[in-house]
């Protein structure tokens, strides 16, 4: 076993030595053969590169390109989490494209304001479903009112979209068992609970299911561990799920919001506040004495300042939901954010490790 680290390096060395003559003699020489088969003169290989480069930029900053729109055509989708926040919003803005709407709703049977809201709209094409995606017995029912209210079952069931979600924060020694387990069953069980029950539905469809992640889906925060191992559980989920169901003709597509904390009720200041007593409160002695309560007041004032901070405007989140709902050719990632948060996660996903955590922490 002892030999494995060794064997790991050498290889490492190996594909680095392999990309950089790959990258330093082979793109050149590639150019040049280009070049060569054009007629053109092969000093340009260096303005090609320049222009390859530039194409990159372009592709980075260009607005989405026009891939097609599907028929919205008496289509139903399933939202889960619409009491609130982005699944509220989500829910009314299908229904306007004219979606039959499935709103899965925590608090319908508790008369929940999101729930009351939608079902005020008296639509046909609106229907409240009482779902509490951590609930087996909710799920079933759920789907099989979808399956009595399609017209024809057989037709399927266009798009999930998983959005329901908690989120929480606290170091990791602050942090109990039962909180990573609460947000994990919410925001990565519930999310396979109920694209398991829809699977059948949606792939009769040849729809589109989309999962609801987050920047922190793709790179790691202090106090965020509970949240973020949920949301990188929902990624691979989401990938695994990709591969099987290309097959089927099934589109999954994952949608990893930035910040947008004042613009939705995930974390408000009440939240906050109340979570900052549970930690301290529950924390084991030894962990309070050498972390000390000057520490951690000073995280607290971060998460308070933080949950004041975010973009107010929803509206790149939606377009994102609908385009990978409506496209024909729906993105895998969309990573609808603030640039400074969109160049972190570039830099915290492409660079080793060493130099993003250098940069960043
Ligand atoms: N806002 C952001 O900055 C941001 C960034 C990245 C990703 N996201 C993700 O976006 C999704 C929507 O969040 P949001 O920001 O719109 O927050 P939100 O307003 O709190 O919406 C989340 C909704 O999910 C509901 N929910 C919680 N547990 C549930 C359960 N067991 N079953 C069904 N519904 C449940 C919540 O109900 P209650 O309010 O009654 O608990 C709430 O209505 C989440 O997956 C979140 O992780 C948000």
């Amino acid at each position: 076993m002892a030999s494995i680290p060794g064997l790991r390096v050498f290889l490492l060395v190996l594909f680095s030595v392999f990309l950089t003559v790959v990258l330093g003699f082979g793109l050149p020489a590639s150019l040049n053969a280009v070049m060569w088969l054009l007629g053109l003169p092969q000093t340009s290989v260096t303005e090609c590169i320049v222009g390859l480069y530039l194409i990159f930029v372009a592709f980075v900053a260009m607005p989405r390109l026009p891939r097609g729109w599907v028929k919205v055509d008496g289509k139903a989708v399933l939202v889960t989490g619409c009491d609130s926040g982005f699944g509220l919003a989500l829910a009314k803005h299908l229904h306007k494209l004219g979606f039959t709407v499935f709103a899965g709703c925590l608090l319908k049977d508790k008369g929940g304001e999101g729930a009351k809201e939608l079902e005020e709209m008296h639509s046909d094409r609106m229907r409240v479903l009482q779902l509490d995606v951590c609930s087996d017995e909710q799920t079933n029912q759920a789907v099989e009112h979808i399956k009595h209210c399609l017209g024809d079952p057989e037709k399927g069931l266009w798009a999930v979209v998983n959005n329901a979600g908690v989120s929480t924060f606290g170091e990791v020694e602050f942090t109990s068992i039962d909180t990573y387990r609460q947000v994990y069953e919410v925001n990565l069980i519930g999310t396979i609970r109920i694209t398991k029950a829809v699977l059948p539905l949606i792939r009769r469809a040849k729809g589109r299911v989309v999962n609801i992640a987050s920047m922190y889906g793709r790179m790691g925060n202090i106090m965020r561990s509970q949240y973020c191992m949920s949301k990188y559980g929902v990624e691979a989920f989401s990938d695994c799920l990709r591969y099987e169901m290309k097959t089927w003709g099934v589109k999954v597509s994952v949608i990893e919001p930035g910040n947008f904390i004042v613009a939705t009720g995930i974390l408000t200041r009440d939240i906050v506040g109340n979570t900052s007593n549970k930690l301290w409160t529950e924390a084991p002695p030894i962990v309070k004495e050498d972390y000390g309560k000057a520490h951690f007041e000073h995280q607290m004032a971060l998460m308070r300042s933080y949950c004041n901070s975010g973009q107010k405007d929803m509206a790149s989140v939606l377009d994102d939901i609908i385009d990978a709902i409506t496209s024909k050719r729906p993105y895998t990632r969309y990573l609808p954010m603030e640039p400074h948060l969109w160049i972190r996660v570039q830099l915290m996903t492409h660079l080793p490790g060493a130099i993003s955590d250098f940069l960043y922490f």
